[in-house]
């Protein structure tokens, strides 16, 4: 029994019925290790692993069939499984995100009278985060110049380049052939006319053929897909190079350089939590990275563009732009607003931040990765 844990200690442990592990052991699906001398069930460590596995994928909506094969599967094993688990729970995390964001959209707009459509009030239900954010993208989000001419020499001589998560085409060189893969049916019809031709899906199931194209590049958008790691490994397959625009989420340095989330918004922190670090996405694509540094009149309203012009966090248009806003939800987002415009009134932040007036441009964690 040493090692072991009894079956009512398990079930007090995971929040579950007795009567459920009897049930799991039953269908095969988690048969403890031990049974003691008087014939009790006894679950090893390795038991208990197993377990976590398949109460996370009940959690996550899988039926017990399903996971039966997930977790018999020989090839994936206890990391491989976090791994899997921790991406879809980004993604219901997200989805979730957007469902409020949509909700309170509708809850707006019946306080003011106005009756969704029915169309309206079922998108909610397919909706990913950019299908409800993305109207507010193009308000502020754009080309950077300074980052572009970045981005296009790193492509060096290349005459086709793939984008993916191409948004509404910032970046996309006009000087080459470009195809363009976005998976948001509401960032793909904000293509302005003339835009490169762009297909629907997702950056981990590219439709393209090995090496169909010279170089794969992606702006500002590995962090939003399910899987990176995979994500990173398809653009290397069909395509000779990859350029990748993305931030450094493993050096805790500089997001305790950048007051926003030093100061007002620590739970940007949680949004990174398990992010593969800058060695495993070089690695993804056998590349490596370089700084780029954001200037202080950054034209593309990213979530660090306005590290020297902090009002401009205060403008709702400015944060409907930003993923993060959302991802973090509204009590943050709100408290953390708040905070901010009271130190700006009080002269707080401009003490507690005055050698950023010096500074033209800053080093905040963001990286062009190329292979
Ligand atoms: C912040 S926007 C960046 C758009 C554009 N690259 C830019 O620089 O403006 C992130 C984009 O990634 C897209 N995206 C989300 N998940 C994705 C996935 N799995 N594969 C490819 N793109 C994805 C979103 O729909 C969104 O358009």
């Amino acid at each position: 029994m040493e090692g072991h844990l009894t079956v009512g200690r398990v079930a007090e442990l995971a929040g579950v019925t007795v009567r459920t592990l009897h049930h799991y052991d039953a269908i095969g699906l988690l048969p403890p290790s031990m049974r003691t001398a008087a014939g009790h069930r006894a679950y090893s460590a390795d038991d208990v692993e197993r377990l976590r596995e398949v109460l996370a994928y009940r959690r996550l909506g899988f039926g017990l069939g399903e996971i039966a094969n997930l977790v018999h599967d020989p090839a994936t094993d206890a990391v491989a499984h976090l791994r899997r688990l921790r991406n879809l729970l980004r993604a219901q995390r997200d989805r979730a995100a957007a469902m409020v964001t949509a909700i309170d959209r509708e809850l707006e707009a019946r306080a003011m009278g106005i009756r969704t459509t029915p169309e309206e009030q079922l998108r909610v239900f397919g909706a990913q985060l950019y299908d409800t954010i993305g109207s507010a993208y193009p308000a502020t989000r754009r080309t950077e110049p300074r980052i572009a001419a970045r981005i296009w020499a790193a492509l060096g001589d290349a005459r086709t380049v793939l984008n993916v998560g191409a948004g509404t085409g910032s970046y996309e060189p006009p000087d080459r052939a470009v195809t363009a893969v976005e998976p948001s049916a509401v960032m793909r019809a904000q293509r302005p006319a003339g835009a490169a031709p762009c297909v629907a899906a997702r950056a981990e199931n590219l439709p393209f053929e090995d090496q169909s194209f010279d170089v794969a590049m992606a702006v500002s958008t590995v962090h939003h897909w399910p899987d990176p790691i995979a994500g990173l490994q398809e653009m290397r397959r069909v395509a000779r190079r990859v350029v990748v625009f993305t931030y450094d989420a493993d050096n805790t340095g500089w997001r305790e350089r950048f007051w926003l989330t030093r100061d007002y918004l620590p739970e940007f922190a949680d949004l990174l939590v398990g992010w593969p670090s800058m060695a495993d996405l070089t690695r993804a694509i056998g590349g490596r990275a370089e700084p780029v540094l954001v200037p202080w009149d950054c034209t593309d309203g990213f979530f660090e563009a306005y590290w020297r012009r902090p009002e401009a966090y205060l403008e709702e248009h400015v944060r409907r732009a930003v993923s993060v806003w959302t991802r973090v939800g509204p009590q943050a987002e709100q408290r953390a607003v708040s905070a901010l415009r009271e130190d700006l009134s009080s002269g707080r932040w401009a003490t507690r931040n005055r050698d950023l007036v010096a500074l033209d441009a800053a080093e905040l964690g963001l990286r062009l990765l190329t292979a």
